[in-house]
């Protein structure tokens, strides 16, 4: 497969585009047959209950018709999700929370591979080669490039990479000439922005996604989250609706449909979440997207499902992302974009939630930043149960970790509250939910008596042992008097 996609290929994805509406057809009848036969349930088990209790009966068990709504199907894969971080050179915790590496996961969907690999991604820089550097901490990223170069000579591996980055073109020139078909996303002309997703669909059933860029330095040198979930056809088929949206938008002069054919479409959201069994707990799950022009019918947009999951709190909610601005961050003139903010002091203020934030501070920390968190971090009075807490998460170099150019961060994109674990790829300012490509994993194992650790408790740990580390420091101790 050196050449292009041969014909059988395409007549196949031709084929399965036809099943897959199809499917979306006998779902779309399934769902209204189902609707008349709820309907009728519920007026015949109303006209029961008013002929036999009267109007009168406080405690009638009339169940709620939301009860007898048809759910988006369940899922029977016995699906296995694992957190997995990198965690930067010389950097240590005092603790035991410790999860796999990214690396790890990278070579474990590599080699669970066996017909087809898809990545969404921003750019590529996995050789000390495009940094000029001759780092021995290189190794891992040059390695899994040479593993993908492997697969690609055998397997059908898809790329799709945002278009012009000039320094993704050593790893991708690489990858094409071994087989792979890579498509540039030309987000700034479609949407003004970037395809800054970061996932992985391996043979349609496992996944990956989190922060890390295609980047070496995201295995060894900066600081890293992501999930990867292996043996859930369900979730990676949805997933794979995402990556297509991508790879339809790689075609050359291709225009944003509107709306997106009905195979792109999801039933599967923040209201109807897929429910299956992730290490055996039953979880509702779902993958929402943005920016709102790149989702389909079904699709929750990024911006709503984060809304959603700190609007659902009821004790707190922790955010670990790199980058937090009220603003558009990459907009002339300046715009304020507060949708979040405003949705963190309202959820302090009304419902007394502990909010903590932990956000990074590089060199590359626009200073514009530290205004707004401290306003954020003011929001704090015990008399009325107020209680926004902000720290600045700094990943100590040395002189020669400095030498690395865009390393030594805390590259972190995840919320976790009581009850949600949701697990993205954007920055916090409004772009990336405007015009930026990117898309999160949300999943609620509430409605199920957990045995062992959720994703909500283990993501809960992770961000206590960073939280309470050495390397945070609240943000009013961190800058005094003037910034
Ligand atoms: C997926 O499930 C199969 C069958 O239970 C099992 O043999 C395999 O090891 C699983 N794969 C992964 C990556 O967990
Ligand atoms: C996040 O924000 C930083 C700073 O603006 C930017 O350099 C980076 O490209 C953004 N996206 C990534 C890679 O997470
Ligand atoms: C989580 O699940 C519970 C019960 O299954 C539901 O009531 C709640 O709305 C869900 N939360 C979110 C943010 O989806
Ligand atoms: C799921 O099981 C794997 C081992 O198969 C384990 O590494 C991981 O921590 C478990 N995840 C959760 C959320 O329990
Ligand atoms: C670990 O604990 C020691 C002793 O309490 C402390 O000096 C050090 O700063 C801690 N390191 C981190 C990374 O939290």
């Amino acid at each position: 497969m050196k050449t292009g996609v041969p014909y059988e290929r395409v007549v196949d994805v031709q084929r399965r585009r036809e099943e897959y509406s199809r499917a979306q057809m006998y779902y779309r009848c399934g769902l209204a047959l189902a609707s008349v036969a709820t309907l009728l349930l519920v007026a015949m088990t109303l006209q029961n209950l008013l002929s036999t209790r009267g109007r009168s009966s406080s405690h009638s068990p009339v169940p709620s018709p939301r009860f007898h709504l048809p759910r988006a199907e369940t899922c029977s894969d016995a699906c296995r999700v694992v957190l997995v971080e990198s965690i930067p050179e010389g950097l240590v915790f005092n603790s035991s929370i410790a999860n796999p590496s990214i690396y790890q996961a990278w070579l474990n969907l590599i080699g669970e591979a066996h017909s087809t690999l898809d990545i969404a991604s921003f750019y590529w820089t996995l050789t000390n080669k495009d940094t000029h550097t001759q780092e021995p901490t290189a190794h891992q990223g040059e390695d899994v490039l040479k593993r993908l170069a492997e697969v690609a000579e055998k397997l059908t591996v898809r790329i799709a990479v945002n278009e012009a980055h000039d320094k993704s073109t050593a790893d991708l020139t690489l990858l094409t000439n071994s087989g792979a078909n890579v498509r540039s996303v030309n987000m700034l002309k479609l949407t003004n922005g970037v395809l800054h997703t970061k996932f992985w669909i391996a043979d349609k059933k496992h996944i990956f996604i989190g922060s890390p860029n295609m980047d070496w330095r995201s295995l060894t040198q900066v600081k890293e989250l992501g999930a990867v979930v292996y043996n859930c056809s369900c979730l990676a088929e949805d997933l794979g609706k995402i990556f297509e949206a991508y790879w339809f938008l790689g075609q050359s002069g291709q225009q944003i449909p509107s709306p997106w054919p009905s195979t792109f479409s999801t039933a599967y959201n923040k209201e109807t979440p897929l429910q299956l069994p992730l290490n055996g707990t039953q979880s509702s799950v779902y993958l929402s997207s943005s920016p709102p022009s790149l989702c389909a019918e079904g699709r929750t947009p990024d911006l709503q499902s984060i809304l959603s999951v700190i609007g659902d709190a009821n004790d707190f909610v922790y955010i670990a992302v790199m980058n937090y601005l009220p603003t558009l961050e990459f907009s002339r003139p300046k715009r304020y974009w507060a949708a979040i903010d405003t949705q963190l002091r309202q959820v302090a203020y009304e419902r007394q939630i502990k909010v903590r934030m932990l956000i990074s501070h590089w060199a590359s920390t626009q200073p514009v930043m530290i205004p707004f968190l401290k306003s954020l971090a003011s929001v704090q009075q015990d008399k009325n149960r107020l209680d926004i807490q902000v720290r600045l998460f700094v990943v100590p170099a040395t002189p020669k970790q400095k030498e690395i150019p865009y390393a030594r961060v805390n590259h972190n994109k995840y919320m976790v509250t009581d009850k949600i674990a949701y697990i993205g790829t954007s920055n916090w300012s409004g772009d990336y939910f405007l015009n930026t490509a990117g898309s999160a994993l949300v999943v609620n194992q509430t409605g199920s008596q957990a045995q062992g650790p959720t994703v909500q408790s283990q993501l809960q740990a992770v961000f206590e042992r960073d939280w309470n580390s050495a390397y945070s420091t609240p943000i009013d101790h961190a800058f005094q008097g003037n910034t």
